[in-house]
This record gives structure tokens, C-alpha cells and sequence, in this order.
């Protein structure tokens, strides 16, 4: 046995192939579970998970411990520890001491309101008390949180809340939540398909089958039957191609896959965007850096943010701090031009120790993108498209669970509207923690009880997809086709969806995507080698970011106010009288179709929007 282990070789302990999944042949798998009500020849396992972050570890752990005979199974792109869950960087929200007069319910008043009344408040008022016993189970877990010289975890102020609530390690928290979670994944005997991706996930008569998958090094296309199935594939704010903090390949597969199967994508329209990404590319540099105390600058020298939030300033909730910035660009006091435009984020005053000690991440990412060093220079930041509020629309907080029997969800990628219509800062990696360990106890349960069903959709998802990679895969084409047309998504999303929206705007995006999609379905990809295709696979991201976009769109047409992150410039005002519902769209006969839900209201009476 070796004494030294990399964290490669590590990870790769957790690694197995499809073969492990047992056949029928075998009567037990690799986990030793029971097979006998299996009526089939294809791979399986009792609980599949689909997505490596912060969500899908914790759902992944939360099976494991709520049944430890199950077999669960985390299907992931890439290696385990590349996800979004890894870029969050400031903090972690979740009340733990009461002594600065904090307490759940000012959690849930501040997330309510911040969301512009668009969350429902049974949801936010339960994922409040869990946040905070989040932050013990995290730290019981071993997690190395910054502390005070007391022992005791220190907390920052973010945006929009009304105590310094944000546990954090450093600006590196979401790593370190993550690598946290995977540790524990890891220990607990959770095992990894690692590089697959999700193709499609089989449901017939409202129940899940299972998923079909594709094995991204050798092309290899399989049906996996699963009794219960967990979305965490995060979220969508890559249909903006190059202006998102998003990873590369965080493509909304899942919401993709779901909506495909006839799930509805809840509040669609509702895409955060962060107000400071580098200027070039999008990367996040935390709202920790203001939450510190740096100031956002114009050309003309000014805290411009005085004009906006006059009492929050840098630290007023990101939509409204979005939309400041992007008015100053417009207004024309900014720097730059077209996607180059930016304002200034300056933390020279916070001096180069605390730079150093508590924003360590940022300072990095300045030199690494920009050449430029945080300590003696301010650097260029315009919003970028963060995160989305909307996802799969989630029928129980109880156990996560979607209107499809054994289809569950978690993280980004869901919605159970706690988030409304605006995130506050520190409430994702919050939510992935919450959401992920009640997906899992819930997903574990109804596998405990379910037996598999193949009807022999699965098998047949799989052909189609054989089929269809087989003829796009052909050796015609022209080299940079795909990547036009996602270019070209990417810049039409952000300049008629972006920050301020318009109905003829978004009328036109919808025309624009549609043939873009037309575009998309005749492409054909040259290199024709099924091994590590990487055109392949950004041919199946583009295609559920095509998706994503039209379904996107359509609820912005026909969400006509404008309240949170979602800004109508032709519906300036809130309107509470016939929008306090959350959209929900579906996809019938590849048609979008749109029905509304009232939001839930309990504790917190409506305020008017100011
Ligand atoms: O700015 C940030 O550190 C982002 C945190 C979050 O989105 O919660």
C-alpha cells in the first residue's frame, strides 16, 4: 500500500466505470446491492446522481447515510472537484450567533425582500433555520472556516443583508465547501462516473426510468436505470457564452434534460447578474471585496453607488448595484467600449495586509486575468451573468422532489423559490448544502421502497442519440460553424436579455434563437474520432443552451414588470397585482408553453418596491 497518495490518485480511488454497474447477469453490483426486482439487462443503481458540486456531493452523502445499502452513483463532466460550487468565493450564509441580534427569521426577511417578494416564504423560512445548522454540519466536517482569535467562525456583511451573517474562509469558500463535501463523499464510499455527461432522462407515465449518458473519452453512449434520480448540473447563465462567472462547462444540462422530459423550468427569466465580473471574461470578483469595505468609482472619481442605494451603497442587493453600474456605463461614466465597458472596483484603502489575508482569490484573479495587482491598483469590472434563480420546478422542500415520481433535484439547478426574484449573496453555497442533503434523504427513501422499471424508452433515448451523433459526427461541416453560433448566442442573449430588457428586444432575441437553432440542426462536426471529442460534446451544451435560451426568453416576453434581476424597461414598475406568480414553462411538441403559480406568502406581508 503506498503511504503517499496524490489528491488525483485519491480522487480516482472513487472512480469506476459502467461496468461496475451491475448487468443482469450478476446478481449484485459492485456496492452489494440487492438486484432481485430487476426485470433487465441494463446498467444500474439505486440512486443517480447527476452533477459533482456542492449539491450533488451533499445529496450524494445524504443517500449514503440515509440507506447505506443503496448504490448511489455521481454521474460528472469533468473531475469531481470542477464545478461552480469551486468558484464561490464569498461566503456561506447561515445564522449561528445570535448576540448581533441576528436570528432566522431577520435571515428570511432580508433573502424575502432582497428576492423582490417573488420567493415563497414556507421555502425561505425552512432554508434559513437549515442554513445555520449547515455551518455546524460543515464545521463538525472539518471545514478550515476563518476565525477569530475567540476560535469562534467570523462572518462578513454581503449585499442586501441586515447583519454580518457570511461565514467564510477567506474569498475561497466555495472550494473549500466543496472539496469539504467531497472529502465526506469520498469517505462514505460515494462513487464517480467521471467524464460523462447527461444526455437525457427517460420518464414515462410521470415516473423516472433512468438516464442515458455519454462517456465523454470514448464516446460510448449508455442507458443507466435508476430508481431515483437527482438533478444537480447548477445553472444556466452560460446561454451569456463569455460574460458569465459560470465554469465552461456548466451548460444547464440538467434543466435541459428535464425540461425535455416534460418537467417544468420555474421562473426562467430570472438570471442574476453578479455586478462585478472582470472585464474581460466575466470572472467573479466576490461581493466579499465590498462586503471588506472597497467602493465601485466612476471616470469622474465618484462612489457613484451614493446616487442608488445612498444608505447601503457598494453593499445594496445585486440587482440594484447591477443596474447602477450599467446606467453609469451608458450614461457614459465608464471606461471603455461595447463588451470592453467597465467601472472601477478599488480596495487599495483596505491596505495590502488585509488584501493578503482576507481576499487573497480576488488579488489572484487580477493578476492572472488583468496583470494588475488589487493592492496598488483598482481593476475594471462590469456585471456579469451569475446565477440562476430559476431551475426545475420543485413540487416538495421536503425531500426536493419534482411532479415526476423518482426525478429529484438540488442547487442551482432547482427552484424552490427561495431565492425569488434576486439571490442574496452567501445564500448559494447555503442553498447547494440544504437543498443537496434534503434531495438526498428524499431520493434515498423512495429508492428504498421503488423497483426499477424499463419499459425500453431508456434504450431507445440511446439509439436516437447514437443515430444523432453518428450523422452530425460525419466529416462534413466547416471547422468553426459550432462556435459561431455560439458566439452568436452568447452576444445576441446579452445585448437583448441582458440587464435592461425590452419587449421588442426580447421579441426579436426570439426570432434571432429560433434560427439560430436552425443553423444548429443542419451543422456537422469534421473530426469524425469518437475518443475525447470535445466538438461533440459542445455540440450537446449548445444544444441545451439553445434550449435554455428560448425558454428563457419567452418568460421574459411575458413576464411584463420588472422586479428583481428581471429589468422591462417598457414595464418599469413592480407589479404585484399581476405578476406575483412565478412562470413555469414547458415544452410540448417542442413548442414552449407557459402557465403561472401564485407565489406562497405566510409570514412576511408584501411591501411595495422602492
Ligand atoms: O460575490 C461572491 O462571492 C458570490 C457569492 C455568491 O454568489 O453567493
Amino acid at each position: 500500500m503506498k503511504e503517499n497518495f496524490t489528491r488525483r490518485e485519491f480522487l480516482q480511488t472513487a472512480c469506476i466505470g459502467i461496468s461496475a454497474l451491475s448487468v443482469a447477469s450478476v446478481p449484485t453490483n459492485v456496492f452489494g446491492s440487492n438486484e432481485d426486482q430487476k426485470n433487465s439487462s441494463l446498467p444500474s443503481c439505486d440512486v443517480i446522481v447527476v452533477g459533482s458540486g456542492g449539491a450533488g456531493l451533499r445529496a450524494a452523502v445524504a443517500a449514503k447515510a440515509e440507506n447505506p445499502n443503496l448504490s448511489v452513483i455521481v454521474v460528472t463532466k469533468s473531475m469531481p472537484s470542477r464545478n461552480a460550487t469551486s468558484m464561490a468565493e464569498g461566503g456561506i450564509n447561515g445564522v449561528t450567533d445570535t448576540s448581533n441580534g441576528d436570528s432566522y427569521e431577520l435571515h428570511s426577511f432580508d433573502t424575502i425582500k432582497g428576492g423582490a417578494y417573488l420567493s415563497d416564504q414556507d421555502s425561505v423560512i425552512k432554508f434559513c433555520e437549515l442554513a445555520g445548522k449547515a455551518i455546524h454540519e460543515l464545521d463538525y466536517l472539518g471545514m478550515p472556516f476563518s476565525r477569530g482569535k475567540d476560535g469562534k467562525v467570523t462572518r462578513r456583511m454581503m449585499g442586501g443583508a441586515s447583519k454580518k451573517r457570511c461565514n467564510y474562509s477567506a474569498d475561497k469558500t466555495g472550494h473549500i465547501v466543496m472539496h469539504t463535501c467531497l472529502d465526506d463523499a469520498i469517505t462514505n464510499g460515494v462513487k464517480f462516473l467521471m467524464d460523462y455527461e447527461l444526455l437525457d432522462i427517460a420518464t414515462k407515465d410521470a415516473k423516472a426510468e433512468g438516464v442515458v449518458v455519454r462517456n465523454i473519452r470514448t464516446g460510448d453512449i449508455t442507458p443507466i436505470l435508476a430508481k431515483s434520480i437527482i438533478i444537480a448540473t447548477g445553472g444556466y447563465a452560460r446561454i451569456f457564452w463569455n460574460r458569465t462567472s459560470n465554469p465552461y462547462s456548466t451548460t444547464g444540462d440538467g434543466v435541459a434534460a428535464a425540461l425535455r422530459a416534460g418537467i417544468a423550468f420555474k421562473d426562467a427569466e430570472m438570471v442574476q447578474f453578479h455586478p462585478t465580473g472582470v472585464v474581460h471574461g466575466g470572472t467573479l470578483i466576490t461581493e466579499a471585496a465590498r462586503g471588506e469595505g472597497g467602493y465601485l468609482i466612476n471616470n469622474q472619481g465618484e462612489r457613484f453607488m451614493a446616487k442608488y442605494a445612498k444608505e447601503k451603497m457598494e453593499l445594496a442587493p445585486r440587482d440594484i448595484v447591477a443596474r447602477a453600474i450599467e446606467t453609469e456605463i451608458r450614461e457614459g461614466r465608464g471606461y471603455g467600449e461595447g463588451i470592453e465597458a467597465h467601472v472601477l472596483l478599488d480596495v487599495r484603502h483596505l491596505g495590502k495586509d488585509k488584501i493578503i489575508k482576507k481576499l487573497p482569490q480576488i488579488r489572484h484573479t487580477g493578476l492572472l486575468f488583468e496583470n494588475l495587482d488589487l493592492t496598488d491598483s483598482p481593476i475594471g469590472i462590469r456585471p456579469t451573468a451569475h446565477y440562476s434563480m430559476g431551475g426545475i420546478d420543485v413540487k416538495s422542500m421536503d425531500d426536493m422532489a419534482t411532479y415526476t415520481s423518482g426525478v429529484f433535484c438540488a442547487g442551482e439547478a432547482s427552484c424552490i423559490s427561495i431565492h425569488g426574484a434576486n439571490r442574496l449573496g452567501g445564500n448559494s453555497l447555503a442553498d447547494a448544502v440544504v437543498t443537496g442533503k434534503l434531495s438526498g434523504i428524499g431520493a434515498a427513501k423512495y429508492a428504498s421502497k421503488a423497483k426499477f422499471t424499463d419499459s425500453g424508452l431508456l434504450e431507445e433515448i440511446a439509439k436516437k442519440w447514437r443515430e444523432k451523433i453518428k450523422n452530425v459526427a460525419n466529416g462534413e461541416g466547416t471547422p468553426n460553424d459550432l462556435y459561431a453560433i455560439r458566439e452568436e448566442l452568447g452576444k445576441q442573449n446579452w445585448d437583448n436579455m441582458g440587464i435592461y430588457r425590452t419587449g421588442d428586444k426580447l421579441e426579436s432575441l426570439y426570432k434571432k434563437i429560433y434560427e439560430l437553432q436552425k443553423r444548429y440542426d443542419t451543422l456537422h462536426i469534421q473530426n469524425t474520432n469518437p475518443i475525447y471529442n470535445t466538438a461533440i460534446t459542445d455540440y450537446i451544451e449548445l444544444g441545451n443552451l439553445l434550449l435554455l435560451s428560448r425558454a428563457v426568453c419567452f418568460a421574459a416576453i411575458n413576464r411584463k414588470e420588472s422586479r428583481g434581476a428581471h429589468t422591462r424597461e417598457d414595464y418599469p414598475k413592480r407589479d404585484d397585482a399581476n405578476f406575483l406568480k412565478h412562470s413555469l414553462v414547458t415544452l410540448e411538441n417542442n413548442e414552449m408553453k407557459l402557465s403561472w403559480r401564485d407565489v406562497s406568502i405566510s409570514k412576511f406581508p408584501i411591501k411595495e418596491g422602492k
